[in-house]
């Protein structure tokens, strides 16, 4: 008898590899997508919005999606990284032809607070995007942190950044949400570039995945070209989906994590001596993460 599957509030700003997270989730009878919550990140929280409306009906998902936070929590929201996800935050991929619903009712971190309680003990948080959602959820009700199943997030970085030299990008897009979150006394786990830079797909694998996966990371492949001289791209947020799923593939540590929120270093992840341990994933067995990704979305 299988176990129940586990619920997930998947918390995004897609995003090329937020897109193929949420292909791997799709695929993943163990998880089971409840809502989704969009916030800024990877473009406007109108676009990131409209493509976690798009993404649903491309991809056939029926979870309800909550359009989140437009800005950081108190600092004003950076530019978009066009040169990395396109104008359109999807690798500038077509996206007519589907009739797109509204989204659905409730502000993102309003659903959040509501499905957590809903569900004591049952709901896993998954943030690929700036944690500006859940750490707007975590001010309105702090109880939420004894009622999560648990925490992952896609964030951080200990050897270096990639949005500057120090920071890693979700964290750099709002580093006071990112503290605020690190610091709670919930069951967290971190998953930093440090893990998920050697899970890159190439671009052989990514045109012999078909047509969605060779079309939408495209563009984001080209990006790592010029800027990393990479043949292929990184699947930083499917990286954090997988590691729910295959912690095997995954070398961790415990300790307490600060964020340094002002200066040239704004938005870097240090390991801290004191304050709440969270579970950190430090490597990743790429290859073999990028395989069962493939093997999970093959049709
Ligand atoms: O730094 C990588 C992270 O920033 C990923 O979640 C990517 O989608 C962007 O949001
Ligand atoms: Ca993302």
């Amino acid at each position: 008898m299988s176990a129940s599957p586990r619920l997930v509030i998947l918390d995004t700003d897609p995003g090329v590899d937020d897109a193929l997270a949420l292909l791997y989730l799709r695929a993943r009878p163990d998880l089971r997508l409840v809502a989704i919550t969009t916030v800024f990140g990877n473009a406007d929280v109108e676009t990131t919005t409209r493509n976690a409306l798009w993404l649903r009906a491309r991809l056939g998902l029926s979870a309800p999606i909550h359009r989140g936070a437009a800005t950081p929590l108190s600092r004003p929201r950076g530019p978009s990284p066009v040169h990395v996800h396109g104008d359109n935050g999807l690798g500038d991929i077509d996206l007519s032809g589907l009739d797109l619903a509204p989204p659905d009712n409730g502000e993102a971190h309003e659903r959040i607070i509501e499905i957590v309680r809903a569900n004591p003990g049952a709901v896993t948080l998954v943030a690929i995007g700036p944690l500006t959602n859940l750490a707007l959820a975590l001010r309105a009700a702090p109880d939420i942190a004894d009622l999560v199943a648990g925490v992952t997030i896609m964030g951080g970085a200990f050897e270096r950044g990639n949005i500057t030299p120090y920071a890693e990008a979700n964290v750099h897009n709002d580093p006071e949400a990112a503290a605020e979150v690190l610091a709670a006394p919930w069951p967290l786990t971190l998953v930093p570039l440090d893990a998920t830079r050697p899970c890159v797909l190439s671009s052989a694998q990514a045109f012999a995945a078909g047509d969605f996966v060779r079309e939408v990371t495209r563009g984001y492949a080209a990006a790592y070209a010029r800027h990393e001289g990479l043949n292929g791209c990184v699947l930083h947020d499917v990286a954090a989906l997988i590691s729910l799923t295959r912690p095997q593939l995954f070398a961790s540590r415990r300790a307490p994590v600060a964020v340094t929120t002002h200066g040239e270093r704004a938005g870097q992840t240090v390991w801290a001596l004191e304050g709440t341990p969270v579970g950190i994933l430090i490597e990743a067995d790429g290859p073999g993460l990028v395989e069962h990704f493939l093997r999970t979305i093959a049709p």
